[in-house]
C-alpha cells in the first residue's frame, strides 16, 4: 500500500527535469523541537523532504544534482552510532540510506560543511526553500561563502538563488493513483472515527473525551496520529474556527462540531461533522444545518475538472446567502448581499483548500493572476459553514451560538470527482439514527 521506491525516484526525476541546467536543489529534513529538558515534541518529517525520499529521520539534508556523474541523489544523514541508537532508536546511516532509499551517494551529516560546498561548486543556480528557516538560510550562505573564499583557486560560487517551492509544490499538487489510494484510506479511517464519536456522545461528557474516542479509533485502524489538532467544540465553541481547548462539558441542547482527520502513511484526511449532543436537532439547529449541507453538496458537485478553483466557493456563498435570507438572518436582495459580502458575518472562511501530505497542502490557487482550473489528481476539501456568534444581538436569541461546518475531502478525476469521505454520514436522518443507536 505504501508509496513504492520507484515512485519516489520518479518524483526526483520529474523535479530535476523542471530545474534549469547546471543547478542543484537542497532540501533539509525537519528538526526535532525541544518541549522541555530532554523531552521533544513528536517528530514529523518535513513533507517536501519526505515526498522526495520517503526518509523519516531528523538531521538530514538531501541534494539533487542533475547530471552529476557519480550520482544525482545525495543524502547527508546521521551516522550509525550504537550508543546513541541505544538511547534514541535506530538510524539507517549513510549505507542504509543508499540501500533502502535509493541514494546514489550518502555521507554523515556531521561532514556536510566539508562536502556540500564541493557539490555546489561550479553550479550556477541553487534551489532551496528560501526564507522558511533562518538557520538553514544561513547554512546555505555559509556553504556559498566557503566556495567564495576558495575563489583564488578558481572556485565559482553560484550566482542565482531560487525558490524551490514553486517547482516542487506544483508536483505535489497532482496526486498519483497511489497517493489518492492512501488518502482514501486516511479518509475512511477518519470517517469511521466520526461515526464512533456520534455513537458514544452523551450529554455531560467533556469535549476532550470525544477527542479521545477519535484518536483511539485512528490508532486502532492503523493511523497513529491526527493530521492536525483535533477540534471538538460544543455549543458556542463551534463558532470558534480554530478551537482546540476541547475542555468543556457538553450539554444535551447543544450541537458539537468535530473537525478531525488522521494522518495515514503521511497523508492527511480532514473531516468536519456537526451533530446534536442530545441526539436530536432542534428546529433552529436543523434549519442552519440544512443550509450548510445544501452548500456542501452543491459545492462538491462543482469540484470537477474544467471549473476554476473559486467555483465551488461561489456556489456555497450563494446557497448560504439565500438560506440566511430565507430564515431572516440576512435582509435584502441576494445578489446585492453577495456583492457586499454580507455573508462574511456568518461564513468567514473559504470553502476549502488543497489536501495531501499537509492538511493545508501546497500548490498555487491562482495562475497568471486567474483562479486556476481544477484538474484530475488534485485533492481538496469542501467545508462550508455558518457560525452565529453567541453575542450577536442583531439576530434573535434562538439563533445565537449555533455553529455548523460540514467538511468532505474530494479527489478530482477525469469523470468528475470521488468524495473520499463519503463514509461519514451527514444527513440529519442518518445522524439521528446513529445517535439513537439504530445501525444504518
Ligand atoms: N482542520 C483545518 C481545516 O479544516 O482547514
Ligand atoms: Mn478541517
Ligand atoms: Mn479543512
Amino acid at each position: 500500500m505504501a508509496i513504492k521506491a520507484e515512485e519516489y525516484g520518479r518524483r526526483r526525476q520529474r523535479l530535476m527535469e523542471m530545474m534549469e541546467p547546471n543547478s542543484i536543489a537542497i532540501i533539509a529534513a525537519a528538526t526535532e523541537q525541544l518541549r522541555s529538558n530532554d523531552t521533544y515534541f513528536p517528530f514529523r518529517q518535513n513533507s517536501d523532504f519526505y515526498y522526495l525520499s520517503g526518509f523519516a529521520e531528523p538531521d538530514a539534508v538531501l541534494a539533487l544534482i542533475p547530471g552529476r556523474e557519480q550520482g544525482e541523489f545525495v543524502v547527508f544523514c546521521r551516522d550509525k552510532d550504537p550508543e546513541k541508537e541505544a538511547w534514541d532508536g535506530y538510524r539507517h546511516g549513510p549505507e542504509g540510506v543508499c540501500q533502502q532509499f535509493g541514494a546514489d551517494d550518502a555521507f554523515p551529516v556531521d561532514d556536510i560543511d566539508d562536502i556540500l560546498p564541493g557539490l555546489i561548486e561550479g553550479r550556477t543556480r541553487i534551489y532551496y526553500a528560501m526564507g522558511r528557516d533562518k538557520g538553514f538560510d544561513r547554512q546555505v550562505m555559509d556553504w556559498v561563502n566557503t566556495i567564495r573564499s576558495n575563489n583564488h583557486a578558481g572556485a565559482a560560487p553560484p550566482g542565482e538563488f531560487q525558490e524551490l517551492d514553486h517547482l516542487l509544490h506544483e508536483l505535489r499538487l497532482y496526486k498519483s493513483a497511489a497517493e489518492v489510494k492512501l488518502m482514501h484510506k486516511a479518509a475512511k479511517i477518519s470517517a469511521q472515527a466520526h461515526i464512533e464519536a456520534m455513537g458514544v456522545c452523551k450529554p455531560e461528557m467533556y469535549e476532550y473525551q470525544l477527542e479521545a474516542t477519535l484518536h483511539y479509533h485512528f490508532a486502532m485502524a492503523g493511523a497513529r496520529c491526527p493530521a492536525y489538532n483535533t477540534i471538538v467544540g460544543a455549543g458556542a465553541n463551534g463558532c470558534v474556527l480554530h478551537y482546540v481547548e476541547n475542555s468543556k462539558k457538553m450539554k444535551a441542547s447543544e450541537l458539537v462540531l468535530i473537525d478531525a482527520g488522521c494522518e495515514y502513511q503521511y497523508y492527511a484526511a480532514d473531516i468536519t461533522r456537526t451533530f446534536p449532543v442530545g441526539g436530536r436537532f432542534s428546529p433552529e439547529q436543523k434549519a442552519i444545518y440544512e443550509i450548510v449541507l445544501k452548500a456542501n453538496q452543491a459545492a462538491i458537485a462543482e469540484a470537477v475538472p474544467g471549473n476554476h478553483w473559486d467555483k465551488p466557493h461561489e456556489v456555497s456563498v450563494r446557497i448560504i446567502t439565500e438560506g440566511l435570507v430565507e430564515l431572516g438572518l440576512l435582509e435584502g436582495d441576494v445578489d446585492q448581499l453577495i456583492e457586499a459580502a454580507a455573508f462574511r458575518r456568518f461564513y468567514m472562511h473559504r470553502v476549502g483548500h488543497w489536501l495531501g501530505l499537509d492538511v493545508h497542502d501546497v500548490g498555487d490557487y491562482r495562475v497568471d493572476d486567474q483562479w486556476r482550473l481544477l484538474e484530475p489528481g488534485m485533492v481538496m476539501t469542501i467545508e462550508p459553514g455558518i457560525y452565529i456568534a453567541p453575542g450577536d444581538d442583531s439576530v434573535a436569541p434562538k439563533w445565537r451560538g449555533i455553529g455548523v461546518r460540514i467538511e468532505d475531502n474530494v479527489a478530482i478525476n477525469k469523470n468528475g470527482n470521488t468524495v473520499l469521505t463519503e463514509a461519514a454520514p451527514k444527513t440529519v436522518a442518518e445522524i439521528e439514527a446513529i445517535m439513537a443507536g439504530n445501525i444504518l
